[in-house]
């Protein structure tokens, strides 16, 4: 067998069946709405890809988004995927520190030019040159350009890398700003959520792994597989909602009986994230179904947006609770274009090559 072995090989050397990879790619497929066509490409393509190079920065951040993969339930195949991934950099999850680390960093670079993907968490300090965030005597901003340079793709992981988030929340001392408006000539694909949700993490980097080609995006580069709808599309609350029960507070009787949240501030009719579908922690819940309101985590501007317990209708004038679905999405769309408009970003278009069979 050979020293570099693929993905097949390496896990048939841990005793993973080729059956539990065509599983694996199959449950991925169908998170991903891949079409059947795709799925089996999915298989291959993991099966015989090599090692994936990726170098993870960790910018201004809370650890929240490392944690959230880390502590995403195991064993899982996904853990698997990312052992299999050559993780050649992480701050938070290497041994080695100090010198050691950056020439482990700039080694990987150099092996793997134009092949490796860099994935970043927490935002980039761009004021007075980038002094506010160093690590090893480089400001952040250098380090992300010098890595990008020769990156095959960018993962901005969590809504500090894909839009600011915390960081840059006003006054926004050290002129905070997500990745993707630094990195303009290479792919970059966000997965916010603060923190995200690790199969989205995962699922966006096996497919990358697979096909080399980023997964179809919308317009602030969410994979539209995790992102394509809103929490209120596919909350279980919902038909409380249509029937106008709602809690007025966390500790009513609406709330004892599980009616909606809308009035309590809930923002899932204008935040897209898959919570209501894969949910947290294996699957066992996600914020709605542990009785308090989506707070809009995936979205631009999240924090300063703010009124985390005052009712939509307040926030968006015009959002009432009867208001219509078209209305809810136009809403959403047009919170993406004022943020967009607001950091001169152009939205972006979706270009991404699709798989042999995904015809959607
Ligand atoms: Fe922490 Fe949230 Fe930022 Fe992730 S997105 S680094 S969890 S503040
Ligand atoms: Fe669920 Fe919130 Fe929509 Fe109510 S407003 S149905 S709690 S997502
Ligand atoms: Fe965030 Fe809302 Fe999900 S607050 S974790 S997007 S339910």
């Amino acid at each position: 067998m050979a020293d570099n072995p693929t993905l097949g090989e390496w896990l048939a050397r841990r005793g993973v069946s080729r059956r539990t990879v065509l599983a694996y790619a199959a449950h991925v497929g169908a998170l991903m709405a891949l079409p059947p066509a795709a799925r089996s490409a999915l298989a291959q393509g993991l099966a015989s890809t090599r090692r994936q190079s990726v170098i993870w920065l960790s910018f201004q951040e809370c650890t929240g988004c490392t944690e959230s993969l880390t502590r995403s339930f195991s064993p899982t195949l996904e853990n698997l995927i990312f052992d299999f991934i050559s993780l050649d950099y992480h701050e938070t999850l290497q041994a080695a520190s100090g010198e050691a680390a950056e020439d482990a960093r700039r080694a990987a670079m150099a092996a793997d030019k134009g092949k490796y993907v860099v994935v970043v968490d927490g935002s980039v300090s761009t004021k007075d040159g980038g002094v506010y965030s160093t690590i090893a005597g480089v400001a952040n901003v250098d380090m992300l350009r010098d890595a990008a340079k020769d990156a095959l793709a960018v993962v901005a992981v969590g809504t500090c890398a894909a839009f600011g988030g915390l960081p840059a929340a006003k006054p926004n001392p050290t002129g905070a700003v997500a990745v993707c408006e630094l990195v303009v000539d290479k792919p970059v694909v966000a997965i916010p959520g603060c923190p995200p949700i690790a199969e989205a993490v995962a699922g966006t980097l096996a497919y990358l792994v697979a096909f080399g080609a980023l997964p179809e995006l919308d317009s602030l580069r969410r994979p539209k597989a995790f992102f394509g709808e809103t929490i209120h599309d596919r909350c279980y609350r919902r038909p409380f909602y249509e029937r106008g029960l709602y809690a007025e507070g966390f500790d009513d009787e609406g709330a004892r009986r599980g009616y909606c949240l809308y009035k309590v501030g809930c923002k899932g009719p204008v935040t897209y994230n898959s919570c209501a579908t894969l949910k947290w922690n294996g699957g066992v819940s996600f914020p709605i179904q542990s009785g308090h309101g989506c707070l809009g985590c995936s979205e631009p501007d999240f924090w300063d947006q703010g009124g985390f317990y005052r009712p939509l209708s307040t926030s968006l004038p015009g959002l009432g609770p009867t208001l219509a679905g078209a209305a809810v999405a136009g809403a959403a769309l047009g919170g993406a274009a004022a943020w967009l408009s607001r950091r001169h970003l152009k939205s972006f278009q979706a270009g991404a090559e699709k798989p042999e069979g995904d015809a959607s």
